[in-house]
Formats: C-alpha cells, sequence, structure tokens
C-alpha cells in the first residue's frame, strides 16, 4: 500500500533547494544570478561603509592613508555608490524575473505532480489545502524571492564584509564588533523565539474559538432541538481561554519586542563606550570613532532587517513544506504499453487485503469474481469497506497483498489509460465540474451525438432538472456542482455512465432516501447499464439489490458473510435476512413471495 498521504519529511530541507525544486531551468539560472548579485551588492555596501574609516582618517590627520587623500577617498565612496546602484538595479530585474518564474513554475510543477499521484490521494480535505496552496501561499512565497531573499543575503554579506574590514582597518575595531556582534544576534534570536512561541500559543487559541463557533452553528438544529441554544460550554470555554491567551501573549510579546530592540541599543552603546576610550587614549583620532560609531549604527540596523527576513522566510517555507509532501509523495508506478485483455468486463479480487494505514485492515484475504455482463450488489455495514472495494478496482490505492484483476488482467501491468477506459464511475460523491449541465455529461463521450445525451440525459432523469433551471441545459452548475443537490449531481453522474457505456460501471448508490419518481429513474438506469457493462453496484435501495444476480454481504471484518442469489439469501443467509428486514422496516416495505 501506498501511505504518501502520511509521509512528512522530518529533515527541513534547505530553503534554496526548496525553492529551486519548484522553478525552471532558466528561474533557477536567474535565481542563482539573483543570488550572486545580492551578495556582490551586500559586498559594495560594506566597502561603502568601511571607506569612512580612511575618509575620516585623512581627514583627521591630513595625511594620506593606504595610499590615498581625502579626495582619492571621496572618489572611491562615490564610485561604490554608483557601482551598488547599477548592480542593485540589475538585481532587482534578475530577482523579480527568478520570482515570477517561482509563481509560474511552482504551480505548473505542482500541477504535473498532482497528474501522477494515486486517485485515492484526493480527499476533501486535501482539496482545501491544494487550493489555498497554489493560490495566495505561493505569492506569498514568491515574494520571499522577490525581497526576502535579497535582504538576507546582501545584509549578510555586508555584515560580514563590515567585519573583515574593520579587522584589517584596525585590530581593535575588529575585536571590538565581533565580540558584541554574536551577543547581539543572541539576543536577537532569543526574543524572535519567544515571540514565535506565543504566537503559536495564541494562534491555537483563536483557530480552538473559530471550531468552535463554526460548530455552533452548524450544530445550530440539533442544539434549538434539544432547547440548548444559549450556552453552548465548548464555545464559552473556549473563548475564555482565548482571551487569557491573547492578555498574556500581549505581556510577553511586549516583552520580547523590548528585548529585540535593547539588544541594538547594547550593540550601539557598548561600541561607543569601548571606542571612545580607545580614543580619550589616543590609541584611534577621534574622527576615526566618529565614523567607527557611524558604521556600528548602519551595522545594528542592518542585523536587525536581517533577524526580520529570517522571520519572513521562516513563515514561506510553510507552503514550501506543503508542496514538497506532494512532489515526495509516492505514486503508483505505472507501465506504459497496453496489452489485449483476455476477459473484458471481468472483475476479480484474488485475496486481497488492504487498510488506509498498517494498523487497521479494511479488506483481509477478500476474494470476488464478477464474471462479465452481470450485475452484483456489495451490501454491508456502514464502514466495511464497501466503496473501498469499489476505489480498490479504480486502483484509487495499491493493495497491500493479493491481486485485482480488471479483464483478466492485475490492474497494475495495464496503463491508467486502458484501465480507465474499461470504467465508469458514480460514487456518492460526486464532484462536477463548473460547467454547464450539458458539457458534464457530455464530457463522458466527447464523440457522442446531442441525441445521444439527451437520451442518456433523459433515461438518468437529469431532463428534469434542466426543466426547472434558469437557463435550462446551459446553467452552469457551480464549483464541484454545489449549485446542484447530493441526489442531482448523482443523477448527472448515472448519465455519464449511460454515455460513456464502459465494459464496467461501479456505483454507489446514493444512500439519500430518493422520491419515488427519481427511484425509478435510477432503476431503469440500471436496467439499461447491466445491458451493455458489468455492473457492481454498492446498493442501499432494496429494489436495487434485488435486481442483482448475485449478492455479496461483507461480515464488516474485512471478509465476506453471504453471498449468492436474493432468493437463496433471503431463506438461509442470517446476515442477509437481517440487512433485508432492517431495511424494509425503515422503508416500511413487506416483502411477499416473489
Ligand atoms: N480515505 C480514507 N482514509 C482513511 N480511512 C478511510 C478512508 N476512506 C475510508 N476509510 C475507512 O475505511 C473503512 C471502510 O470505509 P468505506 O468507505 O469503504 O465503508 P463503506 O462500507 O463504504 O461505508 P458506507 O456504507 O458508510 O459508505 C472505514 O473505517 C473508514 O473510516
Ligand atoms: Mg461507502
Amino acid at each position: 500500500m501506498t501511505d504518501a498521504h502520511t509521509v512528512e519529511n522530518p529533515v527541513p530541507t534547505p530553503l534554496i533547494r526548496s525553492y529551486r525544486e519548484l522553478m525552471s531551468v532558466s528561474g533557477n539560472r536567474a535565481l542563482s544570478t539573483a543570488l550572486t548579485l545580492h551578495a556582490v551588492t551586500g559586498f559594495f555596501e560594506g566597502l561603502a561603509l568601511l571607506a569612512f574609516l580612511p575618509l575620516a582618517q585623512t581627514l583627521g590627520t591630513g595625511e594620506s592613508a593606504w595610499g590615498m587623500t581625502t579626495t582619492g577617498w571621496l572618489i572611491s565612496l562615490g564610485v561604490l555608490a554608483v557601482l551598488a546602484f547599477v548592480v542593485r538595479y540589475v538585481e532587482a530585474l534578475v530577482g523579480y524575473r527568478a520570482a515570477g518564474d517561482f509563481i509560474q513554475s511552482a504551480h505548473r510543477t505542482i500541477g504535473d505532480a498532482l497528474a501522477k499521484l494515486p486517485l485515492g490521494w484526493f480527499d476533501r480535505r486535501r482539496a482545501g489545502g491544494i487550493s489555498s496552496l497554489v493560490s495566495h501561499q505561493f505569492m506569498s512565497a514568491g515574494e520571499g524571492v522577490a525581497h526576502l531573499l535579497p535582504a538576507l543575503v546582501s545584509g549578510f554579506s555586508t555584515l560580514l564584509t563590515v567585519v573583515a574590514g574593520l579587522w584589517v582597518f584596525d585590530w581593535r575595531l575588529g575585536l571590538i564588533i565581533t565580540v558584541l556582534a554574536p551577543l547581539t544576534i543572541l539576543l536577537l534570536w532569543v526574543s524572535q523565539r519567544i515571540k514565535k512561541a506565543i504566537d503559536a500559543r495564541t494562534h491555537a487559541a483563536a483557530a480552538e474559538v473559530s471550531s468552535r463557533i463554526v460548530e455552533f452553528a452548524a450544530c445550530q438544529p440539533a442544539l434549538r432541538a434539544a432547547g440548548r441554544s444559549h450556552g453552548f460550554t465548548p464555545l464559552e470555554d473556549a473563548a475564555a481561554e482565548d482571551a487569557r491567551s491573547q492578555y498574556r501573549s500581549l505581556w510577553i510579546s511586549s516583552g520580547a519586542l523590548a528585548l529585540g530592540a535593547v539588544s541594538v541599543q547594547l550593540l550601539v552603546t557598548s561600541g561607543i563606550i569601548v571606542s571612545g576610550l580607545l580614543a580619550l587614549d589616543g590609541a584611534l583620532p577621534p574622527l576615526v570613532i566618529v565614523a567607527f560609531i557611524g558604521i556600528m549604527l548602519r551595522f545594528a540596523i542592518t542585523l536587525q532587517n536581517l533577524s526580520n527576513s529570517v522571520v519572513g522566510i521562516e513563515m514561506g517555507r510553510i507552503p514550501l513544506r506543503q508542496a514538497r509532501e506532494i512532489l515526495t509523495a509516492e505514486t503508483l508506478p505505472e507501465i506504459e504499453t497496453a496489452s489485449p485483455l483476455p476477459t473484458p468486463g471481468e472483475i476479480e479480487f484474488d485475496r486481497v487485503s488492504f487498510g488506509y494505514s498498517p494498523e487497521t485492515r479494511v479488506l483481509e484475504d477478500f476474494s470476488m469474481r464478477i464474471p462479465a455482463g452481470t450485475m452484483t450488489a456489495v451490501v454491508g455495514a456502514s464502514g466495511s469497506g464497501k466503496s473501498t472495494a469499489a476505489s480498490l478496482i479504480a486502483r484509487f490505492w495499491d493493495v497491500d497483498s493479493g491481486t485485482v484483476r480488471v479483464g483478466g488482467t492485475d490492474i497494475r501491468d495495464m496503463p491508467t489509460s486502458q484501465l480507465m477506459a474499461q470504467l465508469t464511475m458514480v460514487f456518492q460523491d460526486v464532484y462536477l465540474f463548473n460547467d454547464s449541465l450539458w458539457s458534464n455529461i457530455a464530457m463522458s463521450d466527447p464523440e457522442a451525438t446531442d441525441a445521444e445525451v439527451f437520451a442518456a440525459a433523459e433515461l438518468a432523469g437529469v431532463t428534469t432538472i434542466a426543466e426547472v433551471l434558469p437557463e435550462g441545459w446551459q446553467t452552469v452548475v457551480g464549483e464541484g456542482g454545489r449549485s446542484l443537490s447530493g441526489g442531482e449531481r448523482q443523477r448527472v453522474s448515472i448519465a455519464r455512465a449511460l454515455l460513456k457505456k464502459a465494459p464496467i460501471v461501479l456505483f454507489d448508490e446514493a444512500t439519500s432516501a430518493l422520491d419515488a419518481e427519481n427511484e425509478a429513474n435510477v432503476l431503469r438506469s440500471v436496467d439499461a447499464l447491466r445491458k451493455t457493462s458489468t455492473v457492481l453496484v454498492i446498493a442501499h435501495k432494496l429494489e436495487t439489490v434485488r435486481r442483482a444476480d448475485h449478492i455479496v454481504v461483507l461480515d464488516g471484518a474485512g471478509g465476506i458473510a453471504e453471498e449468492g442469489t436474493h432468493e437463496a439469501l433471503f431463506t438461509s443467509g442470517r446476515r442477509y435476512r437481517d440487512f433485508w428486514d432492517r431495511r424494509a422496516a425503515a422503508q416500511g416495505w413487506r416483502l411477499t413471495a416473489t
């Protein structure tokens, strides 16, 4: 089995690599160039800062420093400023190109990766996550490439240049900054950690309140029915905890902010004191010390900016981690060439075991053969694995052991396209395209004539839906088919199946009660489908069950309790009889001899 959906990457991937994985070749090149340019800008900015020292020295002493007079140093400063400007400009252009490439390629890379993932990977929770990932989260990660990476790389390069330059200029100044800077960095880091920890706590409390509010709203019918529309304890508790944590967070994060500010002040003040002492000692000219203090101030600002960029980059990691989860998810191995199927239309489970996680098995040593052209109904308690069995036929997941065969061939030995050509699926939870009602049906056979689409729609009872919609067949059904009811969506899906006429139909019948007319539509459709295809129906309605050539009753422990025809099971199958009686009572049915 593939447990791709539970794969977590325990080791954080280097940030730049996570970006690179999502970018095109040319984007990667642009990113490399941009990173180099960021480093070069930082270097020039560092040099420009350092140039103030010899400049101050020549001004103070009237002698030349390192072979250049005041004018020489002024000119060098000017040249450095121009160079820094030019590099900044080019770097911004390249950086934006890299950022644009990231956003574009990330979408494409994720799209390609999604197309290869096992169908079972996609559940509702995931669909929501992916949509927020590719919409605004990738945008903000892209901004990281354009703004945060430059600040980080060039800031770091400036700091290194300044430290190295100070050592070269005068070892005492080098020593001061080398001792003070790590202390400041440590304090800044501590302040960020505190802030992050407290933010996470407040976030959790706020999230708890908002989910309790959703729960409160969603459970209104149940709460009111129970006469408890006031004083919903979980919500009140969560709100109180949220208020407490907000209050606490205000105190602690003010402290953390103060610590951050103090750490920078500390760097500057201690720098001023120590270098001032050096000046009083006459070890260094006063003007040089003034220049040094200026450099310290600038150094402190760069340090603070750097620490802010690190925070921003940390936030940008979240979408990158999610993207990585998609990129590294296990795909189902697939073969390229299709071989002819020995027995088209046949389905076989051969000692299949499967579970969504290693601890819990849904199917255990499960065997069942459905000959071509027959109709089999699978019944069993909720959660007994009926839908799971159907999804294994469509290879949503690979089995842990045993074999699923379609048309006599192991489904792992055929290309997805060949397997999909064999099947149509009508599932409980149907997702429609945000397109017209008509196109949603016609998509299953692009070759079909209008008359054929209409006939399928009519049989499945979609015509009655079209009649009441404002724009008839051309009404757009909304994302996922939101503007239709669950039963209506399933009818559209049945019409698709009728049109496609695939050799095998997997039908997971809706559990919701249908009105008499719709029930008749579904039954008529099933009758039509069994004329052209092998039908496997996960049945809830007694009429559907009774129609099947063969009935399989699951035991709820991963295997089959009983199987046979309706007549045989009705007289001798204990579980089947039990199932039947309970359903019949619920539906107000009485079965007379058939
Ligand atoms: N995507 C999934 N991930 C993890 N567990 C799952 C997943 N889908 C189903 N399960 C679990 O597998 C078991 C079998 O579920 P399945 O949907 O096959 O039952 P079912 O017989 O179709 O039930 P129902 O009649 O309610 O539709 C259940 O315990 C369910 O919670
Ligand atoms: Mg089910």
